[in-house]
């Protein structure tokens, strides 16, 4: 008796959403812009309750796609981490609607994904429009901890309260935070986890997590997201701003902007569309579900 063989697929692309809307829109970019979509494997991480996998599998379903070799849905229990943890990270969101255990679940990736070496991090709001195996071998070529898109923001317009956080960083790296140093857009990213593996980043992240925690005033604005801002720092790599093309204009240089994007970001500011709009843009109408959704 032998088993059906599989390719061994060469290419990661892990989705953490936030919402559930845009997962299926994107899944289906991905395969359908792949060279080669038997290669390419998407893990798309679940944050909450057991129920939370379900209903996704069912949505999922909905739209035509299953979980195969090639699609795992993997569920992020924060139950792991100790309750004073996990405590910290659920007091940090100072955003509303960023509240969900998704938010900063990116930051224990070594765990979740043990038998990675890299991967390609992708928030649920973009669509992607060339093959994402290009992303993956430009970057192979030129290896880095993270790459990103930068954006105009830096440390001061982010928010980061600069007269604690600055010699904070100076002590424990031993050398100045750079303030005037763009931020990266965190929607696109291509990690390696071997690096974050062998300098044992969490142990940064969490660094920032208690000081954060600790701290009477708030140190910084997005929670995880700038916690990462910090452990990456002077770190990254950037990215040809076609990989997360977020800032689509006005009305007259919005198309053209679509069409040479690679990666489209299309709930990020300053960018507006919404999601029947990118398919109409991507695949020439908008996609209905098979079956009716209970939300
Ligand atoms: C997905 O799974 C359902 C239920 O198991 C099945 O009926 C359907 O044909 C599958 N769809 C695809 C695209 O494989
Ligand atoms: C966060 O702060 C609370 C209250 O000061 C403290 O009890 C807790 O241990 C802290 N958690 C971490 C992870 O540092």
């Amino acid at each position: 008796m032998c088993g059906i063989r599989f390719n061994v697929p060469s290419y990661h692309i892990l989705i953490f959403p936030t919402l559930t809307t845009g997962v299926a829109t994107l899944i289906n970019s991905i395969q359908q812009s792949s060279e080669d979509p038997k290669k390419v494997k998407i893990h798309v991480l679940v944050c909450g309750k057991g129920s939370d996998v379900t209903a996704l599998r069912e949505y999922l379903q909905c739209y035509g796609i299953n979980e195969t070799h090639l699609i795992e849905l993997v569920h992020f229990d924060a139950s792991f981490l100790g309750e004073d943890l996990k405590k910290a990270w659920q007091r940090s969101f100072s955003i509303k609607r960023l509240t969900s255990d998704c938010n900063y679940a990116r930051t224990y990736l070594y765990r979740l994904f043990p038998d990675l070496s890299r991967a390609i991090f992708l928030d649920a709001d973009v669509v992607v429009k060339q093959p994402i195996e290009i992303l993956w071998r430009t970057t192979l070529a030129h290896q880095a901890p993270l790459f990103a898109v930068p954006i105009s923001r830096t440390y001061i317009d982010d928010d980061f309260l600069t007269d604690v956080v600055s010699p904070l960083y100076a002590q424990r790296y031993g050398k100045p935070l750079l303030l005037t140093d763009h931020l990266f857009n965190a929607g696109v990213m291509v990690i390696d986890f071997e690096f974050y593996r062998k300098y044992n980043l969490i142990d940064e992240m969490e660094f920032w997590l208690k000081q954060s925690n600790k701290s009477s005033e708030r140190l910084w604005k997005y929670d995880s997201q700038s916690i990462f801002q910090l452990t990456y720092h002077g770190l990254w790599t950037r990215l040809d701003s076609k990989w997360n093309c977020k800032d689509l204009g006005g009305q007259e240089q919005q198309q053209e902007l679509i069409d040479k994007a690679s990666i489209l970001h299309w709930s990020a500011p300053p960018s507006s569309i919404t999601q029947e709009e990118v398919q109409e843009q991507v695949y020439g109408s908008p996609i209905a579900p098979k079956c009716i959704l209970t939300e």
